[in-house]
């Protein structure tokens, strides 16, 4: 089985290895020809925790190329996955012109026995038009739609171990081709769902939304925990004991980011708002979401007296999430940038040391680690939930900070360990009470 995987971004290749991984010859396309060098030389683009191993072994063991030669790579491919991106235009709805410009350049060099599968995030009804536009080009192939539903930093595990598999097709030999190329997931009873392509597509958009509703719903419950004295941790671990709520996706914070809750919940708000279909609950949740940012702002505000002009702000973490170097849509760029304005001094530091974080906030000064960071801080702001963030030593830091003020959107803290080091601490749907400490024992 030969598979050309076209787009080698987040999604394209992390699937492109994990199926060289299964045991396929794979070939990864990309029209970055910079990007397609680096893969070549080994070196790769994105921070993705074990994705540079899996690389390395695929391509040694000659079941992996990367190429910008799209000619090559199509014409002998059995099923080709369409990977490129999907953003949000201005209006909120999704833009296609990725994806049919790639179909557009696959198009006159596939051959008819092979299955085009999109796997881009795409609007109901797109497969089948992508269909029809090959159709009017006179290509004669199948053509499926195949979400993909993992998530960054974890991506490896989420492609090899899917909860679920869902493909939309309509022949028997696009059923055939893909069953084969998800038999290596048979091993794990994986669930393997056909469906319509608008159901299959559909799902994916469905999905999105509900997780970033959970989010959205439990930040909301975060601003009624500060109201009433209650701990949404202990909340949401007390919803997710529900095996009807299950625990996930209830960790309060800044507010959801990255490129895909952000952009997938405007484009399912845009195509159904065309058909007339009022998706109320998704569209607070988008409200919620966007007002969030600005509730972060106000929460440092507060915890600085309401003026950080001149203040020396440290940041700790401005991905949109741990584990990746990804800065779309990252919440920590509105806070920043917020700040900034007010007059504060920002220093950064993030572990993926990421080159996307390092452009945006160009005049910024990033640490090499978190401890330097907070030399002669005013106050130390977590923005991401990274790990390392957890074995700080407070003590430690409290000995390099001005001023001992912890501004934790992510709560990674427990309560009862800020107030032995000393800082004063905000974090979020919890209500921080300073207690006195006097040698190994606490008092109020
Ligand atoms: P990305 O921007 O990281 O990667 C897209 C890649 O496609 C880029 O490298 C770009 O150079 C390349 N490309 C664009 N046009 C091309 C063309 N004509 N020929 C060859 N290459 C081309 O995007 P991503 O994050 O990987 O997302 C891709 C799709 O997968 C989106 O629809 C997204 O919604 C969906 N998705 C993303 C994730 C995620 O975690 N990032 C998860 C599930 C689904
Ligand atoms: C998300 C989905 O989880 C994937 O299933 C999906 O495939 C992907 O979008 C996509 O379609 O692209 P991802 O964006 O990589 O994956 O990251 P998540 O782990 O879902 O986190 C998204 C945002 O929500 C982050 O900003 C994260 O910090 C935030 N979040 C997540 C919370 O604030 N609380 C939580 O409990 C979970």
């Amino acid at each position: 089985m030969k598979i050309t995987v076209i787009g080698t971004g987040y999604v394209g290749l992390v699937s492109g290895v994990c199926f060289a991984e299964f045991g396929f010859d794979v070939i990864c396309v990309d029209n970055n020809a910079s990007k397609i060098l680096d893969l070549q030389k080994g070196n790769v683009p994105i921070c993705e925790p074990g994705l540079d191993k899996l690389i390395l072994k695929n391509a040694q063991a000659k079941r992996l190329a990367f190429t910008t030669n799209i000619e090559k790579s199509v014409e002998d491919a059995d099923i080709i996955f369409i990977a490129v991106g999907t953003p949000s235009k201005s209006d909120g709805s999704a833009d296609l012109s990725y994806v049919y410009q790639s179909i557009d350049e696959v198009a006159p060099f596939m051959n008819k026995d092979a299955v085009l599968v999109i796997k881009s995030t795409v609007p109901v009804g797109t497969t089948r038009s992508i269909r029809k536009c090959l159709l009017d080009k006179g290509v004669v192939v199948d053509v499926a739609f195949n979400p993909e539903f993992l998530r960054e930093g974890v991506a490896i595990e989420d492609f090899m171990h899917p909860d679920r598999v869902i493909l939309g097709v309509e022949s028997d030999k696009a059923k055939r081709i893909l069953s084969q190329v998800y038999r290596p997931l048979y091993v794990f009873n994986t669930p393997i769902m056909f469906t319509s392509l608008e159901t299959a597509e559909l799902s994916k958009y469905a999905s999105n939304a509900f997780l970033a509703m959970k989010i959205a719903f439990i930040n909301e419950i975060a601003d009624l925990c500060e109201s009433c004295d209650a701990d949404v941790n202990e909340v949401a671990t007390a919803m997710g004991l529900d095996k009807r709520i299950g625990d996930q996706f209830l960790q309060a914070g800044p507010g959801y980011g990255g490129s895909c809750f952000p952009k997938d919940t405007s484009a399912l708000k845009d195509f159904a708002d065309k058909l007339g279909v009022n998706l109320s609950l998704v569209n607070e949740t988008i409200k919620s979401n966007n007002s969030r940012r600005i509730k972060m702002v106000e929460k440092i505000l507060a915890a600085c007296n309401n003026d950080v002009k001149g203040k020396n702000i440290s940041v700790l973490g401005v991905t949109f999430k741990a584990n990746t170097d990804d800065m779309r849509d990252s919440p920590s760029i509105h806070i920043i940038n917020d700040l900034l304005q007010r007059g504060a001094n920002i220093k950064i530091y993030d572990p993926s040391f990421s080159n996307q974080a390092m452009q945006i906030f160009s005049g910024i000064e990033f640490s090499n680690n978190a401890y330097d960071n907070c030399n002669e801080a005013d106050v130390v702001i977590i923005l991401t939930d990274w790990s390392e963030f957890r074995a700080l030593s407070l003590r430690e830091l409290n000995k390099r900070v001005k001023n001992p003020l912890l501004v934790d959107l992510r709560n990674i803290y427990s309560l009862t360990e800020v107030n032995a080091s000393g800082f004063n601490y905000c974090s979020v749907g919890r209500i921080f009470k300073k207690l006195k400490f006097t040698e190994g024992t606490i008092t109020s």
